[in-house]
């Protein structure tokens, strides 16, 4: 089964304000640098949580989830294989790049390329001490979706991910353990991604964080507030070049895998943007962001 995303690698054309932004603002810890790739990590065992190359356009080179066990990642490389939109990029084997692990890379029935892997490197991480505004890791990815049906029945089918709640029939949460979502699909004009979110320890230092980037000079997208569905606290900005939107969040809802979930559905208003009532409205520059523009990266996996 899928554990949770592992990290995200993106393609953005302008690599040294990227990594200052990731690096310096953000608050990810470099864990190394080779031809033309940068590797970030974060206050968890997983060798990094955010992957950079450069590359001419913004593109999303990889959404790396985990797996528990080397026998999942062979089962599910046997259910993309046997789906009919399911397309093998690489087979399951022992991998020696950065982070190595057991792992394979397919396309998504939208053209994203998936990689899968398991048994990958320990990293000695300092832990996160109260108060420290550096994220713990990533917990979650959305993903817009130009059709939505299609990759909720591709996850759903080849990875097992469960729909925990919708937003009206234009926002699926999936989730794969106990948080409420891991991964969400939003209905869109194109296949793109919407934002990668990174968990902070607690309130106290989501706000901490929140604050740091504003002291630095960036004003958020859309936040601080908390999610109606998901109870997650939000705070969005927007990496300035390649236009990449990254959340930091905390608090999200965990659901016990013992009970019967039903899904429920959401409408679509200010009551589900934002529980609390103190964000900003999201106008349309907010939903304009979030969208950004056709992923350059699909059907295209990244040369390494
Ligand atoms: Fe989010």
């Amino acid at each position: 089964m899928i554990t949770h995303v592992r990290s995200v690698a993106l393609g953005v054309p302008d690599i040294v304000a990227a990594r200052e932004f990731f690096e310096k603002s953000w608050q990810l810890d470099l864990v190394g640098t080779d031809s033309g790739r940068v590797f970030l990590g974060a206050g968890c065992q997983d060798s990094h949580v955010l992957r950079l190359r450069a590359t001419a356009e913004p593109r999303v080179d990889l959404l790396c989830l985990a797996a528990a066990t080397e026998a999942d990642v062979d089962e599910i490389a046997g259910r993309v294989a046997a789906h009919p939109l399911g397309r093998l990029v690489s087979e399951p084997a022992t991998c020696t790049d950065e982070g190595g692990g057991y792992r394979f890379r397919f396309l998504d029935c939208e053209g994203r390329t998936v990689e899968v892997s398991s048994r990958t490197e320990v990293r000695a991480f300092r832990s996160v001490e109260p108060g420290e505004s550096r994220p713990t890791g990533i917990s979650h990815v959305v993903l817009n979706a130009g059709d939505l049906p299609a990759s909720l029945e591709f996850y759903r089918s080849v990875l097992g991910l469960k729909v925990s709640d919708w937003v009206e029939d234009i926002m699926v949460f999936l989730r794969a353990g106990a948080f409420h979502h891991l991964l969400a699909f939003t209905r869109a004009p194109h296949t793109s991604l919407n934002h990668v979110a990174f968990e902070l320890r607690g309130i106290d230092e989501f706000m901490r964080a929140t604050g740091d980037m504003m002291r630095k000079g960036y004003g958020p997208l859309w936040g601080p507030g908390r999610h109606g569905v998901g109870a997650n606290t939000f705070t969005y900005f927007q990496e300035p070049t390649s236009g990449f939107v990254a959340e930091y969040t905390t608090g999200m809802l965990r659901i016990d895998p013992d009970h019967e979930w039903i899904p429920r559905v959401y409408p679509a208003n200010a009551q589900t943007s934002d529980s609390w009532g103190v964000a900003s409205p999201r106008d349309e520059a907010v939903s304009a962001s979030l969208r950004g523009c056709p992923d350059t990266g699909l059907w295209q996996p990244p040369p390494v």
